[in-house]
């Protein structure tokens, strides 16, 4: 056996902050409209226009932080166009997003509600591709401000009161691409000048995320960070698993055995990039005040035949699980510099948690995987010795096994195995180092296939179930991890 791990139960790393269990919500294809919003004289049961079905699966998850409303979206979004009387409300079209009209019927106090709904931070992304300072300003007065003001006196006319709590806010998105085409230099100036109208008023206390790199643009993030790290709280950084590449990223479902391996080599990569933006970050913040925000990850393929490209609607096997938890066991380990991730997407679009047809709503693998791992959110991050065996396959390379663990409030210690093999068993060689195990309970998620997948019709055919491939002996234990597998242990 030659995957042997040891959990340091007795030497904490820090905190996993919760908002690494954050979600992505943008106006694209069926996300919001439909995934969420129905509406409130919709036949689907709803509480005030949110579905009441997706609503409590997503509560289920203790969703920390929600971003919103974009992504691309973001830098076209005229906040203004979707407040008051919702028939009044200007229809635009959603140029970047399958070209169809966006009504606006989802706007800022739909979106708070819901955050209040899930009990989830509110991350809200302004535009500054092709919208101005004083627009970004006066949103952000609108929702904190407490006095008397146009901008809270017309919230008070839109029915709140109260202001509401605002930490989380993003100062453009992909500004190097959909949101500007700008160059670093230019981007840094202008965040600059933005930022400085997103006013604190009251005790709201903004946090600031600044637009980040494109995967290993380690440029973008010298120059942000020597031009502005002052000034921001964050940084962001996306990175998505496409295994064919951006322009042909292969499908969800009928991938071959090379694809998968390649997925696995490059759900891998998130740890490199993470470790050489960090590394430019620690020059300029070596304190690591500032967060990385890793605000888009996930799987992207080609979307399913026969709907509409533009609206990225993609079906979510085990494989996509698979990714799940090695993403998460990655950001653990980085988890002084990584403090909030958002998956891309919630519903229906990319990597999503719930996919719906019209009034039915299954939930995805990687819904299971958000579920198992939530044990992790703000618990401390336990340290880790480990040797695990390498594949290397089809031209590949990636570890057979990724593992995390943390040690939640009670003390309960919390392992996240995952097994990266597409075929084979890990025989994994666990040593508890530090605590006297008397209780061990574990939780699967596998299938027999590859691409095995929830559908409308067998919804569960890929969901957790019990874990019993270990044998216990004092504080070791002797674990079989079948294939493509996500297992979750708990230990008392
Ligand atoms: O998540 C889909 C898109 O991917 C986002 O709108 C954009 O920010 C990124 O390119």
């Amino acid at each position: 056996m030659s995957n042997k791990i040891t959990i340091n139960t007795d030497i904490v790393k820090g905190k996993i902050n919760k908002n690494i269990y954050g979600h992505f919500a943008e106006h694209l294809g069926r996300g919001i409209y439909e995934g969420l919003w129905v509406g409130e004289d919709s036949s689907i049961p709803n509480t005030n226009g949110i579905r009441n079905d997706v609503l409590e699966a997503l509560k289920k998850l203790d969703i920390p932080v929600l971003r919103w409303p974009g992504g691309c979206f973001a830098d076209e979004y005229h906040w203004k166009d979707g407040i008051g009387p919702r028939e009044g409300r200007k229809r635009m079209v959603n140029t970047h997003w399958g070209g169809v009209v966006e009504n606006n019927h989802f706007g800022t106090h739909e979106f708070m509600m819901l955050c209040d709904m899930l009990g989830a931070e509110p991350y809200i992304n302004g535009n500054v591709g092709s919208g101005t300072v004083q627009e970004m300003s006066e949103w952000v007065e609108y929702m904190t401000f407490d006095g008397e003001s146009p901008m809270a006196n017309w919230r008070r006319e839109n029915g709140r009161e109260e202001p509401w709590k605002l930490k989380y806010f993003g100062v453009g998105n992909e500004n190097w691409g959909c949101g500007g085409n700008m160059r670093p230099e230019y981007y840094a100036d202008l965040y600059r000048r933005y930022q400085t109208y997103v006013r604190n008023y009251g005790d709201n206390q903004i946090y600031r995320i600044a637009g980040g790199a494109n995967v290993d643009d380690y440029h973008w993030t010298e120059v942000l960070m020597r031009e502005a790290h002052h000034l921001m709280d964050g940084l962001s950084l996306h990175y998505y698993v496409h295994p064919g590449g951006f322009w042909n990223k292969g499908q969800a479902v009928n991938f071959t055995e090379v694809e998968w391996d390649e997925t696995m080599q490059q759900t891998m990569y998130m740890n490199e990039l993470i470790t050489k933006h960090s590394t430019i970050m620690d020059k300029y913040d070596p304190e690591k005040r500032i967060g990385m925000i890793i605000d888009e990850w996930g799987a992207w393929y080609d979307v399913e035949p026969g709907t509409n490209p533009g609206f990225l609607y993609q079906q979510n096997t085990i494989r996509d699980a698979v990714i799940a938890g090695v993403h998460f066991n990655i950001f653990h380990e980085h988890s002084d510099r990584v403090q909030m991730t958002n998956i891309a997407q919630m519903i229906n679009v990319i990597q999503a948690m719930i996919l719906t047809e019209n009034d039915k709503m299954i939930l995805t693998p990687t819904y299971h995987v958000f579920e198992m791992y939530k044990v992790h959110q703000d618990a401390d991050r336990i340290a880790l010795d480990f040797h695990v065996d390498t594949i290397n396959e089809n031209g590949f390379t990636f570890p057979q096994v990724s593992v995390s663990a943390s040690k939640a409030k009670d003390g309960t210690v919390n392992i996240s195995l995952c097994n990266l093999d597409k075929a084979k068993t890990a025989s994994l060689d666990l040593d508890l180092r530090g605590l006297d195990v008397s209780e061990v309970t574990g939780r699967i998620l596998t299938a027999n296939e590859m691409n095995a997948i929830n559908t409308f019709e067998e919804p569960e055919n890929v969901t957790p179930k019990t874990f019993t491939g270990f044998t216990k002996e004092g504080n070791r234990l002797d674990i079989e991890l079948p294939s493509k597998s996500v297992v979750v242990l708990s230990i008392k």
